[in-house]
């Protein structure tokens, strides 16, 4: 997913535009560029590269104005280079693009016949010249965005400077969210809200259809039938506290060590269960089956929750990716069916494109999610915050453990409203309130994960096996080694490995395996020794006494702190976590911006 920033009022704009490019680097990072409306004309200045290059860029050619905007890229059509970099432009005009235009390739033959002059090899290109053709037949700059925006088909989020009307943005979006802001004299538009603190005093995110003109003094927004509209005003934090590193060297490992905090506060706020009474608006003592639906980590999260809530809930739960689920045929659903949709950012566009599809079909929708002022989270019937705080690392960590956290708070409510005392929910919560100290202690294992790390070595493959809950654990363990090191790795059901996977094993596969399933010790066990009989170097990762019943056939170990049932899946995540970090910081790779990848995936 790309991010938009833009500005207007402010006299040294293109300092102001940096400054939010550098707050939404995170969503984007393969190049960047700015347009700025001022006394010549529109201004643009743009390149491959990190938001870095752009400002050293603008050292040497600077622009001057006091309307602006920016963007940063993530590639979907077209690779990273300075041609195919925003803002791409028409004759008078320049437009920020975040989105896939779907219907780009005829629309781009029907211009090009009419003689638009196209340079790069992005979708986005064909929005100028689609508003310059509503120009020339008499538009003005805002009826000609909208009237352009309605020959797209995809999603988009769209901001624009005309030179008929200097000193005013022009946006539009469906699909990609936009947030504007204003303060005395100046506005802003943004592509997430976070990167307005500081510089708004208040905000107002755009709907879907919405669209929007911008002045220093006035923000008029108009629905997608052109009536004004009324949007609530968002808080804006007042000031960016979250955009450093603190003590650490990256990102990624600041939000690792900062899940003990996480924990403590979701435990602190949800313990009691009087937030989850006052947040869900269904009673879980009716419900009959939790559709689950996620992508990335967040789905991994998912396939753990489903363990508890059918072990301890006894509601049967079916998990899904959201890109899937979009266009499963379903079955009919029944009353006491509930959707729980998980996502980090709450912007994930096929999480999103599932929301709205259940919830036109009836089913009540539970958000898990971050950002409470996503899409997600202000659209869901119902949302539980993750209150992780803002999570800058593409790699999903604390964000992660947040979920896992407040699931099984959400299956321990469950388990309440259905069975009643007898299923002992106060004994669930209190190991629960355990979790921030035990992931303090699991914190401890990083130094034997950075020899293990090191054991990796030049390894091109590992393989991650668990069982139970620990499945999931196994593949979020082999999707984070992935995204980050860029080795390939993959999660198995341990008893699956027998039916091929054990094909992969020899010396040179490391195995890690995940003994946290007390119950299914002695089968893990068993897939252990299949594996060790073939060579394979397997790496045990659990508590002292799992590590214990291992230690004939394991190559090395990484040691957790006895943890009660519910809390070890979440304890789990740190080893892996770890490793994954310094397996990529030994390959000199940059973990918080791995290649190809975005923090919020706002396209299909
Ligand atoms: C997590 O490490 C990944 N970066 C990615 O899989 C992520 O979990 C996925 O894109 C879903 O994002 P969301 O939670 O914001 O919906």
């Amino acid at each position: 997913m790309c991010g938009i920033f833009a500005a207007t009022g402010e006299s040294a704009v293109a300092d102001v535009l940096v400054e939010g490019l550098r707050r939404l680097e995170y969503r984007g990072y393969d190049s960047a560029g700015i347009a700025i409306s001022g006394k010549g004309g529109i201004a643009v200045r743009k390149n491959v590269g990190p938001v870095g290059a752009l400002a050293t860029m603008l050292e040497s050619e600077p622009a001057y104005g006091e309307c602006g905007i920016a963007h940063t890229r993530w590639a979907t059509h077209g690779e990273p280079s300075a041609r195919n970099s925003h803002p791409h432009c028409a004759p008078g005009i320049a437009i920020v693009h975040n989105g896939i235009v779907e219907n780009h390739g005829e629309l781009r033959q029907e211009l090009a016949a009419r003689n638009a002059q196209f340079v790069s090899e992005t979708d986005s290109e064909v929005i100028p010249w689609l508003v310059r053709e509503e120009l020339m037949r008499g538009e003005k700059p805002w009826a000609a965005l909208q009237k352009a925006a309605a020959r797209l088909s995809g999603s988009f989020a769209i901001a624009m400077l005309s030179e008929d009307e200097p000193g005013e943005i022009f946006a539009i979006r469906k699909g990609s969210p936009l947030v504007t802001g204003f303060t005395d004299g100046k506005a802003f538009l943004s592509s997430d809200l976070n990167a307005l603190a500081g510089i708004a005093r208040h905000a107002i995110a755009l709907e879907d259809g919405d669209s929007a003109r911008i002045t220093p003094d006035c923000i008029d927004i108009r629905d997608h039938d052109g009536r004004i509209v009324n949007r609530p005003l968002l808080p804006v934090e007042s000031r960016i506290a979250t955009y450093d590193t603190g003590v650490h060297e990256h990102f990624m490992a600041k939000e690792i060590f900062e899940q003990p905090e996480v924990a403590a506060r979701i435990d602190a706020a949800y313990h009691d269960g009087t937030l989850m009474e006052q947040l869900l608006s269904i009673d879980f003592s009716r419900v009959r089956r939790i559709n689950f639906v996620a992508c990335g980590t967040s789905y991994y999260a998912a396939a753990v929750a489903r363990h508890w809530m059918q072990q301890h809930a006894g509601i049967e739960c079916t998990v899904h990716v959201a890109s899937e689920y979009r266009y499963e045929a379903l079955p009919q659903f029944y009353s006491g069916e509930v959707a729980v949709l998980i996502s980090q950012s709450g912007e994930t566009a096929d999480t999103l494109a599932v929301l709205e599809r259940l919830q036109h079909l009836g089913m009540p929708v539970l958000g898990v999610v971050n950002d409470t002022n996503s899409t997600l989270a202000r659209n869901a019937d119902m949302a539980l915050p993750l209150m992780a705080g803002l999570e800058i690392g593409v790699a999903s960590t604390k964000a992660f453990t947040a979920q896992l956290m407040i699931l099984a708070h959400l299956a321990i409510h469950a388990t309440g409203r259905r069975l009643g005392a007898a299923a002992s929910p106060g004994r669930l919560r209190d190991q629960l309130a355990s979790t921030p100290d035990l992931l303090a202690k699991a914190l401890l294992c990083e130094e034997g994960v950075i020899e293990t790390a090191r054991q990796l070595g030049d390894a091109r493959s590992a393989i991650f096996v668990g069982r139970g809950p620990f499945q999931a654990l196994a593949c979020e363990g082999a999707l984070k080694l992935k995204e980050t090191s860029y080795i390939h790795a993959e999660g198995f059901a341990a008893g699956e490995l027998k039916h091929g996977p054990l094909a992969l094993i020899d010396e040179h596969m490391p195995v890690f395996a995940l003994a946290g399933d007390q119950e299914m010790m002695p089968k893990l066990a068993s897939n252990i020794r299949e594996i060790a009989a073939r060579n394979g170097r397997i790496h045990v990762i659990g508590d002292r006494e799992a590590i214990l019943s291992m230690k004939d056939v394991a190559t090395g170990a990484i040691t957790l702190p006895s943890a009660p049932d519910l809390v070890r899946p979440i304890i789990t995540a740190i080893p892996l976590q770890l490793l994954s970090y310094h397996a990529a910081l030994q390959r000199g790779l940059n973990v918080d911006r791995p290649r190809n990848l975005a923090k919020s995936v706002t396209v299909e």
